[in-house]
C-alpha cells in the first residue's frame, strides 16, 4: 500500500482542472448495461473505482474502451479520453463479492439488471468505514416496481416476472432521501410498463446527471433535480454521448486546500451551482470565492472564522465535504460545531487530525473543534476517501512532514491527486509499496 510524504507549509498558487464526478460517473456506467448499441461518455475521471466499475460491467457483457485524449490545461498528457460502452451479451446477472467488497456503488447494477435481464444477483455490500450503510431503500423502491428479492449466501437476488410496473412510492429513509436508491430505482423504472413517481427522491446533482443520460437513451424523465422524479416507462434505451459532470467534491477539496494554505487557486471546469452551501459556508470562515464561466477562484483571509455546520441533503452542506471542512476548522480562531446528519458514525478522521496536534472532541453525531495556532507534521493513516483528503489538507498546512499511510482510499475518488496539487506548489511524494 502506497504513502504519501507531505512536507507542509507552502502556499498553493495557480490552476487546477476539476475531473469529471465518480459519484456521477458510477451510476452512468451502470445505467450503461440498459442501452442498445454504443454509449461514449466524456470526462469519466481515471480512478480505481472506475476500473472496479468497469470490469464489472465488463462481467456482465459490456465492452468498454478507453480512448486517448486531449493533453490537459495543466499537466500535458492525458489519457482521458471518452469511454465507450456496448452491451454485447446479457447472459451475466451476477455482481461478485470480489468486486462488490472494494466498491459499494457496485449496488447501482441492481435496477439496471432487473429492468433489463429480468435477474440480478448483487452481493451485499455490508458495513464500511462511514458506517452500515444498508440498501434497504434500493431493495423497497424495487420491490414497489414488483421484483422480487430474496437473501442467499450473503448475496441479494431479484428477479422480475414479465415487465416491472409503475406506481407512486415514497423513497426516503431515517436519514432523509438515498443518492444511489434513487437511481436505481429511477433507472429501472424508465424500462418499466407505466407512469412510476418517486416522491422524496434525492436531488443531488449526480442524480440529475443519470436522469439526463436516461433522456439521452431516450427514456422519458421529468422533475429530476427536484424531491417529486417522475418517470414514463419507455419500452428501449438506446446508445448515446454523454458528458459527465465535473467532480463537486474534488472542486470544494481544493477550495479547502486554498484556503488552508492561505493560498489562491483558480478551479477549471466547475459548476459552482452544485456548492452554493459549500460557498456561503467558506465566505463565513472568510474564504473567498468568486466565478466566472467554469472557473472558480478561491484565496483566503489570513484568519478563519469558528462556524457551526450540519451536513444535509444537497443543497445542503454535503457530508462528502464534512471531513475536509473539519480539517480546515482545526486552525480557526475559535470553537466550531459540525454535526454530521447523514453518516453519523464519519468521524475516523477526528483522533488523525489530533494526533497532528488538533484539538477535536466528539459526542455522538457531533464534532466540536477548538482551533489551533498550528498543525504538526506526524505519520497517520488514511481510513476512508473523504478522511483521506482531510488529512492532506491537515498536511499541506502542518509545519514538519506528515507520513500518510494507506493512500489507496485517496486513489479511489481523487484523480492525480499528487501530482495536481504539486503543480501548484505543494510537495506531496508518493512512497510505492515495496513487493
Ligand atoms: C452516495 O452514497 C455517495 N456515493 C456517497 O459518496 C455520499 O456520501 C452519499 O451518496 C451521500 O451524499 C456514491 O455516489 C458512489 P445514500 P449512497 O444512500 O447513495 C441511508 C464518497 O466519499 N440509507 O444517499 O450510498 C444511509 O445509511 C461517498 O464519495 C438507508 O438507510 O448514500 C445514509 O444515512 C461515500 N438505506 C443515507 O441513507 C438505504 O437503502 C444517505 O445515503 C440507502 C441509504
Amino acid at each position: 500500500m502506497d504513502s504519501f510524504l507531505i512536507h507542509g507549509g507552502s502556499r498553493l498558487k495557480g490552476k487546477i482542472e476539476i475531473s469529471g464526478s465518480k459519484n456521477s460517473a458510477l451510476p452512468i456506467l451502470a445505467a450503461c448495461l440498459m442501452a442498445e448499441g454504443k454509449t461514449t461518455l466524456k470526462g469519466v475521471p481515471r480512478l480505481s473505482d472506475i476500473d472496479s466499475m468497469n470490469k464489472l460491467i465488463g462481467e456482465l457483457g459490456c465492452h468498454v474502451y478507453r480512448h486517448e485524449g486531449s493533453p490537459s490545461v495543466v499537466d500535458g498528457p492525458n489519457l482521458n479520453g471518452p469511454l465507450e460502452i456496448t452491451v454485447n451479451d446479457e447472459s451475466q446477472c451476477e455482481a461478485r463479492y470480489d468486486i462488490v467488497k472494494t466498491m459499494r456503488a457496485s449496488i447501482c447494477v441492481l435496477g439496471p439488471l432487473l429492468a433489463k435481464r429480468k435477474k440480478a444477483i448483487v452481493s451485499l455490500p455490508g458495513g464500511c468505514a462511514i458506517g452500515d450503510r444498508p440498501v434497504d431503500l434500493h431493495v423497497r423502491g424495487l420491490q414497489k416496481l414488483g421484483a422480487e428479492f430474496r437473501i442467499e449466501n450473503g448475496n441479494v437476488i431479484g428477479e422480475v416476472r414479465g415487465r416491472l410496473k409503475g406506481c407512486k412510492m415514497y423513497l426516503g429513509g431515517a436519514q432523509g432521501p438515498t443518492v444511489l436508491g434513487t437511481i436505481n430505482v429511477m433507472c429501472a423504472a424508465a424500462l418499466a410498463e407505466g407512469e412510476t413517481v418517486l416522491v422524496g427522491a434525492a436531488c443531488e446533482p449526480e442524480v440529475l446527471d443519470c436522469a439526463e443520460l436516461l433522456i439521452k437513451m431516450g427514456a422519458k424523465i421529468k422533475g429530476h433535480g427536484t424531491p417529486e422524479i417522475r418517470i414514463e416507462g419507455v419500452d428501449r434505451l438506446v446508445g448515446c454521448e454523454h458528458r459527465i459532470i465535473p467532480d463537486r467534491i474534488e472542486t470544494g477539496t481544493f477550495m479547502i486546500a486554498a484556503a488552508i494554505t492561505n493560498g489562491e487557486l483558480e478551479l477549471k471546469n466547475c459548476n459552482m451551482d452544485h456548492l452554493i452551501s459549500v460557498t456561503d459556508r467558506l465566505d463565513e470562515v472568510g474564504v473567498s470565492t468568486h466565478r466566472q464561466n467554469g472557473t472558480i477562484f478561491v484565496n483566503s483571509a489570513r484568519r478563519l472564522n469558528p462556524v457551526e455546520m450540519t451536513t444535509q441533503p444537497f443543497p445542503g452542506f454535503p457530508t462528502d465535504l464534512q471531513a475536509q471542512l473539519m480539517a480546515l476548522l482545526c486552525l480557526s480562531d475559535g470553537m466550531s460545531v459540525i454535526t454530521e446528519r447523514i453518516f453519523p458514525d464519519r468521524f475516523l478522521h477526528v483522533g488523525e487530525l489530533n494526533r497532528m496536534g488538533a484539538s477535536v472532541r466528539k459526542e455522538g453525531a457531533t464534532a466540536i473543534i477548538h482551533g489551533v495556532q498550528q498543525l504538526k507534521g506526524a505519520q497517520i493513516m488514511a481510513s476512508d476517501l473523504r478522511a483521506s483528503a482531510a488529512l492532506v489538507l491537515a498536511a499541506l498546512a502542518a509545519k514538519g512532514t506528515t507520513r500518510i499511510d494507506r493512500v489507496y482510499h485517496i486513489d479511489r475518488g481523487y484523480e492525480k491527486i499528487e501530482q495536481k496539487l504539486n503543480a501548484v506548489g505543494a510537495h506531496i511524494e508518493r512512497i510505492k509499496e515495496k513487493h
